[in-house]
């Protein structure tokens, strides 16, 4: 099975198996908040889908992820001098040296894969953040023995993402491209739970009151047109407000969270979890779909390819 490639704050790999066995049949399956992809990891393991369309707004990810699904063999290649000059090196020398990829701009797609799997595995906590500049600027993780290169894990992914299509692009116009009866898994960036909850920087643009307003506009609109929807968030009050009446099923559940600003902050917060599958518009697209799967397999294969 693929597991994530990349660590990433607010990665679903604990909510990812309770979703894909919550998800109703579906044709297309939407991610437009991708991070490390654990939920689409979990539903291509399931065998859930079709085809796929991934995106985020952070390109440097979503260039990474095409050079894994294109060219997986020159991304191991590009980063086993990267992984063994660490394995080699002092405690002192490994921090020069992440300090020296951090600085260095890589020339191609697939050295910039090398580079950021290098950075996500050896910076603190796994955290993508950059300046003002849009320059990567986390400090060094200092961890005992990083796992830098994972070949076997970076081959599983690109097959798994053999099929899928990649865009770097804002929420928004990746939902357009949803249509009836397809499902779309969203996981913006949370409303933090305090004022010193960091979870807000994933780049530089940051995603505060406003963006999820935008985003509960657009989780109306793909209800209102039939796309199935599940959406996680923090289960902060000015987030409940925005899902809770419009005939969407909210869900609390406390989660462990991957990545904590606060190294001491890793008791449960409770989540939230809406979907929309029992919203009118979305059960009858979704009893279509499950039906024309009843007939298709229902029908003899000799006769489905002779039209009938
Ligand atoms: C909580 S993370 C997603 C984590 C992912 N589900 C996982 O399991 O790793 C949120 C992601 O939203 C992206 N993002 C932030 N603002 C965005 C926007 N306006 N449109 C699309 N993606 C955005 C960030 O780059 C980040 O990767």
């Amino acid at each position: 099975m693929a597991q994530p490639f990349l660590k990433w704050a607010g990665g679903k790999g604990k909510l990812a198996p309770k979703l894909a066995a919550m998800a109703p049949p579906f044709l297309r399956y939407h991610e437009p908040f991708l991070g490390g992809g654990a939920v689409f990891f979990a539903f291509e393991e399931r065998g859930l889908l079709g085809s796929a369309f991934l995106s985020d707004s952070n390109r440097l990810l979503i260039d990474a992820f095409r050079a894994v699904r294109d060219a997986v063999e020159e991304v191991i290649a590009a980063l086993e001098p990267l992984a063994a000059a660490f394995d080699r090196a002092t405690p002192e020398e490994r921090r020069a040296l992440y300090y020296a990829v951090r600085d260095h701009r890589p020339a191609s797609d697939v050295a910039a894969a090398a580079w950021l799997i290098f950075l996500n595995r050896t910076c603190y906590n796994g955290l993508f953040r950059v300046n003002g500049a849009g320059r990567f600027n986390v400090p060094y993780g200092r961890y005992a023995n990083p796992r830098i290169l994972d070949a076997e894990r970076l081959r599983e992914c690109s097959r798994a993402l053999r099929t899928a299509q990649l865009t770097a692009e804002d929420f928004e116009s990746a939902c357009e491209r949803a249509q009836p009866g397809d499902f779309v898994y969203l996981d913006p960036p949370y409303h933090p739970l305090s004022a010193t909850a960091h979870f807000t920087k994933y780049t530089s643009d940051g995603f505060g009151p406003e963006e999820q307003a935008r985003l509960a506009a657009c989780f109306e609109r793909l209800s209102a047109r039939g796309v199935a929807a599940a959406l996680s968030n923090s289960a902060h009050p000015s987030i409940l407000r925005l899902y809770e009446a419009k005939g969407y099923d909210l869900q609390t559940v406390p989660m462990p969270r991957a990545i904590n600003s606060k190294g001491n902050g890793r008791s449960p917060i409770p989540e939230l979890l809406v979907t929309n599958f029992h919203r009118p518009e979305v059960a009858s697209t979704l009893r279509d779909v499950q039906e024309a799967a009843g007939a298709a397999a229902a029908t003899p294969r000799n006769s489905r390819k002779a039209g009938l």
